[in-house]
């Protein structure tokens, strides 16, 4: 069985992460979306919240599974006995960044982890979990980067009443 580890922040959820999340889950036979608990960050959204998020985005696939991790991606693969990442690149600027993650995790592994990209589709290669905050924090419509459900509890966090609702 080929199983895999889409590790991100996920905060929040977007329609680019949920197109990697349903191609992903079309070529592995189980794909594990995993939340980083980053400890150094101050999240819009708790671990907790970003999981709920994502089961009920993911209902539709029953080969996808929701979880979270905090430390090395490397450790929490080795748990699970995982050896393929996934993530997705929308342009260059991510190539770089990719790069280097991929690679650092090939080497700490001992070649354990590889990493698989997948290319964002072109309508949400602009999309970006930092711009939906800012969209959102200032009251704009973030309605074509995710989700009708997440983009309600995105404004909810800023104190903004939906335009229309
Ligand atoms: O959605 P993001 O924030 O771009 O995801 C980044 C993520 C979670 C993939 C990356 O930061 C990560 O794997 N962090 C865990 C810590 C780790 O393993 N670091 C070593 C790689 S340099």
């Amino acid at each position: 069985m080929k199983r895999a580890v889409y590790p991100g922040s996920f905060d929040p959820l977007t329609f680019g992460h949920l197109d990697i999340i349903r191609r992903a889950s079309a070529v592995f036979d189980e794909l594990i979306v995993s939340v980083l608990n980053n400890k150094e960050k101050m999240p819009l959204f708790s671990v907790e919240e970003r999981v709920k998020i994502l089961e009920k985005a993911t209902e539709g696939l029953p080969n996808v599974k929701v979880d979270y991790f905090s430390g090395l991606l490397i450790d929490y693969a080795r748990e699970k006995d995982i050896h393929i990442a996934v993530r997705g690149l929308r342009a260059i600027t991510d190539f770089e960044y990719e790069l280097q993650i991929a690679q650092t995790n090939r080497v700490l592994s001992q070649e354990q982890l590889d990493t698989v990209f997948f290319t964002t589709s072109l309508e949400y290669s602009y999309l970006s979990s930092s711009g939906v905050r800012q969209i959102a924090s200032f009251g704009g419509d973030i309605s074509m980067c995710v989700p009708d459900f997440v983009a309600g509890l995105v404004y909810d966090k800023y104190g903004i009443k939906r335009r229309g609702g």
